[in-house]
């Protein structure tokens, strides 16, 4: 009974979410969705381990292996196009956005991945302000709030 309840008002407050265009949701259960959370949880690993150089110094081999599987992710959203051309409330050209943003995205995990190699922990944090430029790019496009 609770749990009903509970499911009806966080359902009538993601629609109220979306009635506000502040929220835009894909296929809640799409290939994109579990990339995109995946991303985000290999973006925070990398964003913990690069704040401090102590951090750093005991994790640079984590952000290396983070740095490969973000690769891996991005090339997974260049193939979110689908879905993404789903997406509502986008302006312009969802596909040629997409393609281009995604593109950034998977450019620089790739110079990130290649940079973290040399565990040098100013110039990885910097690789990594460069991928996280992109995130917030496309979720200006498509409308995602950002949790950074
Ligand atoms: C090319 C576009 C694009 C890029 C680049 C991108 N995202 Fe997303 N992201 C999306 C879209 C579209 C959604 C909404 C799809 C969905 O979750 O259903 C989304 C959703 C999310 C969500 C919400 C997922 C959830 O659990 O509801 C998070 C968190 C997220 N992205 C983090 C990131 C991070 C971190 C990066 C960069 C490391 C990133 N994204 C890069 C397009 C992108």
């Amino acid at each position: 009974m609770i749990k009903n309840k509970f499911r009806v008002i966080t359902s009538s407050f993601a629609a109220l979410a979306v009635a506000a265009g502040t929220l835009v949701i894909a296929d809640e259960h799409g290939p994109l969705h579990e990339a995109m959370e995946k991303v985000n949880k290999v973006n925070n690993a990398i964003n913990k381990a690069v704040r401090t150089p102590v951090a750093y110094k005991k994790d640079a081999k984590a952000v290396t292996e983070n740095s490969k599987e973000l690769v891996k992710l991005a090339k997974v959203t260049v193939d979110g196009v689908a879905e993404a051309k789903k997406v509502k409330g986008v302006k312009g050209d969802p596909e040629a956005q997409w393609k281009t943003l995604a593109a950034d995205f998977l450019k620089t995990s790739e110079e990130l991945a290649k940079v973290a190699e040399k565990e040098d922990h100013a110039a990885t944090k910097n690789a990594h302000q460069a991928v996280k430029k992109s995130c917030s790019g496309c979720h200006e496009v498509f409308r995602v709030e950002d949790e950074k």
